[in-house]
């Protein structure tokens, strides 16, 4: 199944990297237009963050619950059902068969879409190997790119030097999600593994979550503005 269109200002998902919902509706309405897709991470969805997700809904926002589920099948389910009512597009589960059959199956008839992480990009071979692991990153991520696509998963999240490899595994069947990524001249913070947006697009990506070069901008609105046209304009 060949992916919806995507709407081009939705191709930037700004990541709600904040402490509390009030400092996350002050970001949000600071950004106003110029963001219309969110995502909640740990830090906020465990601070009541999980409360805006209606609220941005209601708004016309999407929102990208980034809480990477794994845990038995029906938990995993339970737990997908309860997100797939309060009206979130994404939600990211680690990508083991048994935690990824069980989240597409529970998410049929609803909006959400399931994104698999394949191998934490904190992780390389050694970090593999001492957690038992037998293959390294790139084996591991290849192999659960194919398995996540087979058990019908809509996305996968990969850094965005992955994205023109595995494009080629899965095709463009898949939406593909990119973290680590920098406007030219932006400081790369703890990031290692980073692209412009532009060449992010090129690369392959679907979709560029930015979190601390919008954040901690001095004109947070003015920095997404500026991704939007570089995206804009790498799509043209
Ligand atoms: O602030 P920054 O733009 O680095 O934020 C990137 C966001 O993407 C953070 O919310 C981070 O948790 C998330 N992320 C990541 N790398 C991954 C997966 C998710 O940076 N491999």
């Amino acid at each position: 199944m060949q992916p919806a269109k995507i709407a081009q200002r939705e191709r930037l998902i700004v990541a709600l990297d904040l402490p509390g919902t009030e400092s996350a509706e002050a970001m949000i309405a600071q950004l106003g237009d110029s963001v219309a897709f969110y995502k909640i991470g740990y830090q906020l969805a465990y601070a009541g963050g999980l409360s805006l997700v209606a609220k941005l809904a209601d708004r016309g926002k999407k929102v990208f619950i980034d809480l990477k589920l794994h845990d038995i099948g029906n938990t995993v389910a339970r737990g997908v059902e309860s997100i797939a009512r309060s009206g979130a597009t994404f939600l990211t589960v680690h990508a083991y068969p048994q935690t990824m059959k069980a989240a597409v199956e529970a998410r049929a008839g609803s909006n959400l879409k399931i994104l698999a992480v394949t191998v934490l990009t904190s992780y390389d071979d050694d970090d593999l190997h001492a957690a038992g692991y037998r293959l390294g990153v790139s084996d591991l991520v290849a192999a659960r790119a194919q398995q996540a696509q087979v058990l019908g998963v809509d996305g996968l999240v990969c850094s965005a030097e992955e994205a023109a490899s595995l494009r080629k595994i899965v095709g463009h069947q898949m939406y593909l999600v990119t973290p680590g990524i920098r406007p030219a001249g932006a400081a790369t913070g703890d990031q290692k593994r980073i692209m412009t947006p532009a060449r992010a697009i090129a690369a392959g990506a679907d979709y560029l979550v930015v979190g601390r070069p919008v954040l901690e901008a001095a004109d947070p609105k003015a920095v997404a503005e500026a991704i939007q046209a570089e995206i804009a304009q790498a799509l043209d």
